[in-house]
């Protein structure tokens, strides 16, 4: 990777937007010596979007604000995802001496389960590397995507695709149709080490067996087997550490969803639904459930971290 730093005080912000995610399928296999778990999952992008802005800075400092509903929930110190993003994409690529002001306008759920710092991180290494005019491809850009956490490769690529290994290993996947989703959110949110750590103590899950049936039913547009294959390994573990969670799952798939999973390691929950109106009558049940802390609808798939049309003055 080449790079030429061409940034000065004046060189325009640069905007990314940067989509939530949802497993449709998440196949957990035993712990490996490096920790980690081997997994067969399949991502979807889902049209909650965080915004990431990259400003220039005259200086080195690398200095992250955070604006919307749960910003107070957001470090914005170096364990920021999206510092770190910088951070790594500037010791590998450009002048040591750029500085960045990233502003992060938060709207994905924080720690819910659906990648929102993964986002914000893909969102980090694509505005930074507009901003500082590194010439980084998709491939450079995955790999350290891939260094930063397991979901934040598929932040960039968005759609749906099947990971494999840590998550990091895509293969996009053809779909046809628009999902319909409403996600409840919990107050308090879930560290995924410690859903996984209690994966482990419940004995582990169905193994990273690809879901061959689910594939097929997202390449045939086939809405029903879509929602008859959804499925997370984990869910056991995010319930036995949050039991409220399985009445808001049932109260879901009672007001009329299609199917109701943990999304990720929880705790939000994510329901499949047929269709916007059945979607909101879901939501009005959920939001009565003292465990729901909010209520959100969003469609999928989405697309990956793109930048936003007129954040980049012309020519420039
Ligand atoms: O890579 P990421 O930051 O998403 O991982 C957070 C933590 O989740 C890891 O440190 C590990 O404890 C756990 N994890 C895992 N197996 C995976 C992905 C994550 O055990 N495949």
């Amino acid at each position: 990777m080449a790079s030429t730093p061409r940034t000065t005080p004046r060189t325009p912000p640069v905007t990314v937007r940067a989509s939530a995610k949802v497993n449709l399928a998440l196949g957990v296999g035993p712990r490996a010596e490096d920790g980690f778990h081997p997994l067969a999952t399949v991502f979807e992008a889902v049209g909650l979007h965080d915004t990431i802005t990259a400003g220039p800075r005259d200086d080195d400092v690398i200095a992250v604000t955070v604006e919307g509903p749960e910003a107070d929930l957001v470090p914005t110190d170096e364990s920021n995802l999206a510092y770190r993003a910088a951070e790594l994409l500037r010791s590998r690529c450009a002048d040591p001496h750029l500085g960045v002001d990233l502003h992060i306008t938060k709207s994905i759920p924080v720690a819910g389960g659906m990648a929102g710092g993964s986002a914000d991180a893909a969102g980090a290494l694509l505005a930074c590397s507009v901003l500082w005019d590194i010439d980084a491809g998709p491939g450079d850009l995955h790999d350290l995507a891939a260094e930063l956490g397991s979901d934040v490769p598929f932040a960039l690529i968005g759609g749906v695709a099947l990971g494999r290994g840590r998550g990091d290993r895509l293969v996009p996947v053809i779909f046809r149709g628009t999902h319909h989703w409403v996600f409840a959110t919990s107050e308090e949110g879930l560290s995924t080490p410690a859903v996984y750590r209690r994966f482990d103590e419940l004995g582990g899950g169905g193994g990273d067996l690809v879901p061959t049936a689910l594939i097929a039913a997202l390449t045939r547009g086939d809405i029903d087997a879509v929602a008859g294959g959804l499925g997370n390994d984990l869910q056991e573990a995010a319930l036995d550490l949050r039991p409220e969670l399985a009445g808001v799952l049932e109260a879901g798939v009672e007001a009329g969803a299609m199917a109701g999973l943990i999304s990720g390691s929880g705790p939000t929950v994510a329901f499949l639904v047929g269709g916007e109106a059945i979607g909101r009558t879901v939501a009005k049940t959920l939001r009565t459930l003292p465990q729901v802390s909010s209520v959100r609808g969003a469609r999928g798939p989405a697309q990956g971290a793109q930048l936003m049309a007129g954040t980049l003055e012309a020519g420039s």
